[in-house]
């Protein structure tokens, strides 16, 4: 019998073999539409690629979250450090210690520049970080404890499970990071679900400072979803490599193609997996047979874009109060500072 496992042995909550995403996995293949969760494009090979989708200029978000964060910092700081009316409303936790936090810190890089901003205004800063990914939390980690040179520390795990072992490390004022729009994957109740967990481990006068795409012309969405070098094509048709690497699945991957559409209704870029042909595919750690229709799709993903108005109803329907949102001289995102309410 084959065994498809990591070298240790273990079965962690990002292992595609975990019984609760074998489940889901499972559940989303049979069904109708066939769908598959984007939580599992991230294994080491699609965080390389989504790392490569960022550096597409047809990709703005990265692009425009750096702008917003580079004119933004000392803005951010001020805000959280009780030097703004907003940041003045007296919780109980001490402006004077600042805890940067964050969720899915990428290489850390726009968590450096947050980060470097506080060091120059405070000496008494950390910065913790939390992702499935222990290889993604060392270089992020590595990056803030060199330059700024802040004390750090992580927790492996996901951000709805795991977040008070990270919040439970952190003193003082604390400012969450969820940026890149990764708050576009979820539905709008998953959404407001993980944002209250993120507020309920958070304390009156906290903040968190979380990324949102924004609306735009369909013209800019599509090539960001659907590039001309095909990046995104690999990374979405990564799942399908990753099932048969980890699952003992028998994709054939050349009959399969990548497509991204814009749903008007659902406010999302959805990418799909096209069947090119009617096809077998056997998925052995699961003891599944399925049959694909040609033209045949599975969603892969919904990428949520907002408008303003969204995103105050969403940081109210989540307990927070929106602070400012600060956005990039085309309109194109906005990274928005919201608060725990104070008494
Ligand atoms: C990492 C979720 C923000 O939805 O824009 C990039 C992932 N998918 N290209 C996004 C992604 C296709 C990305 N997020």
């Amino acid at each position: 019998m084959a065994i498809y496992g990591n070298s240790t042995g273990t079965l962690t909550q990002a292992s595609l073999l975990h019984p609760e995403n074998l489940r889901e996995i499972r559940q989303g293949l049979i069904g109708w539409p066939r769908r598959i969760s984007s939580r599992y494009f991230y294994d080491d090979r699609g965080s390389e690629l989504f790392r490569e989708i960022t550096e597409l200029d047809e990709y703005y978000l990265t692009g425009c979250e750096f702008e917003i964060l580079n004119s933004n910092a000392r803005r951010i700081a001020d805000h959280v450090l009780g030097r703004t009316e907003a940041g003045k409303a007296a919780g109980p936790t001490d402006a004077r210690t600042i805890s940067i936090l964050e969720a899915g810190p990428g290489d850390g890089s726009k968590a450096q520049i947050i980060a470097r901003e506080f060091a120059s205004l405070s000496d008494s800063v950390s910065y913790g970080a939390i992702d499935i990914s222990p290889e993604a939390l060392s270089i992020a980690l590595l990056k803030i404890s060199e330059d700024p040179g802040l004390p750090t520390y992580s927790v492996v795990g996901d951000t709805l499970h795991s977040l008070r072992d990270l919040t439970n490390q952190s003193t003082g004022r604390r400012l969450f990071l969820f940026l890149g729009s990764n708050i576009g994957n979820y539905t709008y109740d998953g959404a407001v679900q993980l944002l209250t967990v993120i507020r309920r481990a958070l304390e009156p006068g906290d903040f968190i400072l979380i990324g949102f795409d924004l609306e735009k012309p369909a013209e800019v969405l599509i090539p960001a979803y659907s590039d001309s070098r095909g990046v995104t094509r690999e990374f979405n048709l990564n799942l399908l490599r990753r099932m048969n690497r980890e699952l003992g699945a028998n994709f054939d991957i050349s009959a399969f193609e990548h497509e991204a559409h814009y749903n008007a209704e659902a406010g999302a870029m959805q990418s799909f997996l096209v069947s090119q042909c009617q096809q077998r595919v056997t998925i052995e750690a699961m003891n599944l047979d399925l049959l694909f229709e040609q033209e045949e799709a599975i969603h892969t993903e919904n990428s949520h874009k907002f408008t303003l108005h969204g995103i105050e109803r969403m940081a109210a329907e989540s307990g927070f109060a929106p602070v400012e949102h600060l956005s990039d001289l085309r309109k194109y995102f906005a990274t928005s500072l919201w608060q725990v309410p104070v008494g």
